[in-house]
C-alpha cells in the first residue's frame, strides 16, 4: 500500500527522501514520487513504475530543498501513471497521501465550480485544493489543515507542505498509521518507523484522528477536537533490523530461510522448555478456562493460519472457534455475547479489514486479543492483549516467516488454553511443547529439499492451472500454497478439502492439472490417498507432499514426491508449510516474474 515519508531537514532531502521510500517498498506500490521546497518554491519529480524510474528523474534533474515529502503510490483512483502519482499539488500546496478520501467526487464537483482544475484522477488531489481554497481565503496554513479535515470522509495519513514555508510541515492520522521521527534539529513522518530507521528510532504514533503540526524544533498535536494533545514517544526495534538480501536472489528466500531462527526466538517467549510448560510473561486480561467460544478473524495467509488453529483450539482445549475472513465478518452480525475473545491474526498490524473487525468486536464487549508482527501497529495498539511474533521484518510480499510464526504461537495458545481448562494433562502439554522446542531442526531438515523441490518446479512453471488438496489441517495448508502459489507466479490454482473433489472440482482433472496434495501419514492420510486414486484414474498429475511413511504406503506410480521429515502431528501444519512455500518460490523464480514485489499486490493493505 501507498508509502509516505516527510523531512525537514538540515540538507538537501531528496536523497534521503528516495532512501526511506526503498524501505517502505515492501509494501508495494507502483509509481512514486517526492516534493521540495528550495527558496520558496515547490517542485516536484514523480515517475511510474518503480523507485528507479524517479531515481533517475532526479538524476537528470535534481531537486534542491532541506524539506520535502515522499510517496510510494499503489493505485486506488485512476491508473499508476505519473498524473496520478503523488505528491499532488494545488498553488501553493503539496501533499502526499495513504488510503481513501471516499466523499472525493462530491469535493471536486464542488471546487470545480470554484474554478479549481484538476489534472489527475486521485483523490488525493482534492485534498491539496481544498487546503488551497482556504488559503485563498486568507486562511494560515495550519488554520486551512485544521478547516478541511472535517470534511474529510474515508481513511487517510497526510504529509502536506507549503510554498514559502520552509520551516512547516504538517500531518493528520485517520485509518491509516503516521509516525513522527525526533531528530536533532530535523523532523521526520513517515507511514511506519522502520522508512524512519536510517534517521532516528526515537517515534511518536499519532492516535486516531490526530494532526501534527511539525517545525524543525516543534511537535505540536492536536486531536480531531482540534485540541492540542500530549502523545508519549518511544524507542522503536526497527533500526536493528538489515534490510539487505545478502547472499540470497529474493527477500522471499531469505526469509523463508530465516524460519528456523525465528520460530525458535519467537517459541521462547511462549515456552519454558526447561520444564516443558506455557509460559507468557504478561498477565493476560481474560481466562481461557471461562471462554465459551473464540472469534477469529484475519486476511489472506494470516487468515489460513487462524483456520489451522481452529483444529488446534477444538482440539487441544475443546473451545469452538469461529473464524472468518476478516473482510467478510461483519457482514455476518455474529451474536457475541458479553466477555468472549475476539483475536486477530496480523503480521502488519495496519490491515484495514482486520481492523474494522476489531473495532467491531470491541464495540461487542469482546476482550481483544492479536497476533502481530509490528508490536507499534494499530492493530496491537487497539488490543488488550498482544502476542508477539517475533519474526523481524518481512519484507517479501509473499507471507513466509510471519505465517510460520503466527502457527507457532498460535500452537503455544491452544495449548495454554488446553491447561486452563484442563483439557490436556501436564504430560500431555510436556508431549507438545517438546515437539516444538523440535520445530526449528524440523524446519531445517525440510530447507534441505529445497533444490529436490526446484527441480519439481520446472514441470509446475509451465502450467497454467494448479489445485492443491489436504485434509484436516493439511486443507487450510492447501488453500495457503494455491495462494503463495498464484500470488507469485501468477498460475491459478485452488486449494480445496480432499473429500470435496468429488463434489466438483475433479469435473477439471485431466493430464494437463496438477494436483499437489499435501498428506503426511496422519490418521487421515487412507482417505487423502483415495482421492488421489480418483485423480490419477482421471489421469491428473500429482504431486505429493508427504513424510517417509507416506512415501512408502503410496503405490501410485505416476506421481511425484517431495518426502518430508517424520513430525509430530501436532507441528506438522507448521513444517509442512515450507515445501509449499518452497514450490511456488521455486515455480516463480523458474518464470522470472517480480517474486518480492508482485504486480498488483501490496504488503499492508490499509483500504477496505
Ligand atoms: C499473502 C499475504 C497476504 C497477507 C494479508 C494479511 O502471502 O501476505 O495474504 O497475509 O494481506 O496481511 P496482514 O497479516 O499484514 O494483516
Amino acid at each position: 500500500m501507498c508509502g509516505i515519508v516527510g523531512i525537514l531537514g538540515k540538507s538537501s532531502v531528496a536523497p534521503q527522501l528516495v532512501d526511506a521510500l526503498k524501505r517502505l517498498e515492501y509494501r508495494g506500490y507502483d509509481s512514486a514520487g517526492v516534493a521540495t521546497i528550495h527558496q520558496g518554491h515547490l517542485g516536484r519529480r514523480r515517475a511510474a513504475g518503480k523507485l528507479r524510474n524517479l531515481e533517475t528523474l532526479l538524476g537528470e534533474n535534481p531537486l534542491s530543498g532541506n524539506i520535502g515529502i515522499g510517496h510510494t503510490r499503489w493505485a486506488t483512483h485512476g491508473v499508476p501513471n505519473e498524473t496520478n502519482a503523488h505528491p499532488h499539488q494545488a498553488g501553493n500546496v503539496a501533499a502526499v497521501h495513504n488510503g481513501i478520501i471516499e466523499n472525493f467526487r462530491e469535493l471536486r464537483d464542488e471546487l470545480t465550480a470554484k474554478g479549481h482544475t484538476f489534472e489527475s484522477e486521485t483523490d488525493t488531489e482534492t485534498v491539496v485544493h481544498l487546503i488551497q481554497s482556504e488559503l485563498n481565503n486568507g486562511n494560515t496554513p495550519i488554520d486551512a489543515v485544521s478547516a478541511i479535515l472535517g470534511r474529510l470522509e474515508g481513511a487517510f495519513s497526510l504529509a502536506i507542505i507549503f510554498g514559502g514555508e520552509e520551516d512547516l510541515m504538517i500531518g493528520a492520522r485517520r485509518g491509516s498509521p503516521l509516525a513522527i521521527g525526533h531528530g536533532e534539529g530535523e523532523m521526520f513522518l513517515g507511514s511506519d518507523a522502520f522508512a524512519l530507521a536510517p534517521f532516528t528510532d526515537e517515534i511518536t504514533y499519532l492516535e486516531e484522528g490526530d494532526w501534527v503540526v511539525l517545525s524543525r524544533s516543534s511537535i505540536t498535536i492536536f486531536n480531531e477536537n482540534n485540541e492540542q494533545v500530549d502523545r508519549s514517544s518511544t524507542m522503536a526495534q526497527a533500526s536493528a533490523y538489515v534490510v539487505e538480501k545478502g547472499n540470497y536472489k529474493h527477500f522471499m528466500e531469505k526469509e523463508m530461510h530465516e524460519q528456523p531462527e525465528v520460530i525458535q526466538h519467537t517459541l521462547a517467549h511462549y515456552v519454558d522448555f526447561a520444564s516443558g510448560k506455557i509460559r507468557f510473561k504478561e498477565k493476560l486480561p481474560f481466562d481461557f478456562a471461562d471462554l465459551n467460544r473464540i472469534a477469529m478473524s484475519a486476511c489472506g495467509t494470516a487468515y489460513y493460519a487462524g483456520v489451522v488453529a481452529k483444529y488446534w483450539f477444538e482440539k487441544l482445549a475443546r473451545i469452538p472457534v469461529e473464524i472468518d475472513v476478516a473482510s467478510e465478518f461483519r457482514y455476518r452480525e455474529m451474536p457475541m455475547e458479553k466477555g468472549g475473545l475476539a483475536l486477530f491474526i496480523s503480521q502488519s498490524g495496519e490491515t484495514a479489514d482486520t481492523l474494522a473487525c476489531l473495532r467491531y468486536c470491541r464495540a461487542q464487549g469482546q476482550h481483544i486479543a492479536s497476533i502481530v508482527n509490528v508490536t507499534e501497529s494499530t492493530i496491537a495498539r487497539e488490543s488488550d492483549a498482544i502476542f508477539p511474533t517475533l519474526a523481524g521484518p518481512e519484507i517479501g510480499v509473499a507471507s513466509t516467516k510471519a505465517f510460520t510464526c503466527q502457527l507457532s504461537v498460535l500452537l503455544a495458545l491452544a495449548i495454554m488454553a488446553g491447561r486452563a481448562r484442563g483439557t490436556i494433562t501436564e504430560q500431555e502439554e510436556q508431549s507438545y511443547t517438546q515437539a516444538l522446542s523440535e520445530l526449528p531442526k524440523f524446519i531445517r531438515q525440510a530447507l534441505k529439499g529445497s533444490d529436490d523441490i526446484a527441480a519439481l518446479a520446472h514441470d509446475l512453471s509451465k502450467v497454467k492451472h494448479v489445485l492443491y488438496l489436504g485434509r484436516g489441517t493439511n486443507f487450510p495448508l492447501a488453500m495457503e500454497g494455491a495462494l503463495k502459489l498464484k500470488e507469485i507466479s501468477y498460475i491459478h490454482a485452488e486449494g480445496y478439502a480432499a473429500g470435496e473433489l468429488k463434489h466438483g472440482p475433479i469435473a477439471l482433472i485431466d493430464e494437463t492439472m496438477p494436483v499437489v496434495v499435501i498428506a503426511p501419514d496422519d490418521p487421515s492420510y487412507e482417505k487423502t490417498v483415495s482421492n488421489m486414486q480418483e485423480v490419477a484414474a482421471r489421469d491428473g498429475k500429482i504431486i505429493l507432499i508427504t513424510d517417509q511413511s507416506g512415501a512408502d504406503k503410496n503405490a501410485l506410480e505416476d506421481c511425484q514426491t517431495i518426502v518430508m521429515p517424520t513430525v509430530p502431528d501436532i507441528i506438522a501444519p507448521i513444517v509442512f508449510a515450507l515445501p509449499v512455500q518452497l514450490l511456488a518460490y521455486h515455480t516463480a523464480n523458474l518464470m522470472g516474474t517480480d517474486v518480492d514485489q508482485p504486480r498488483n499486490l501490496a504488503k499492508s493493505v490499509t483500504v477496505e
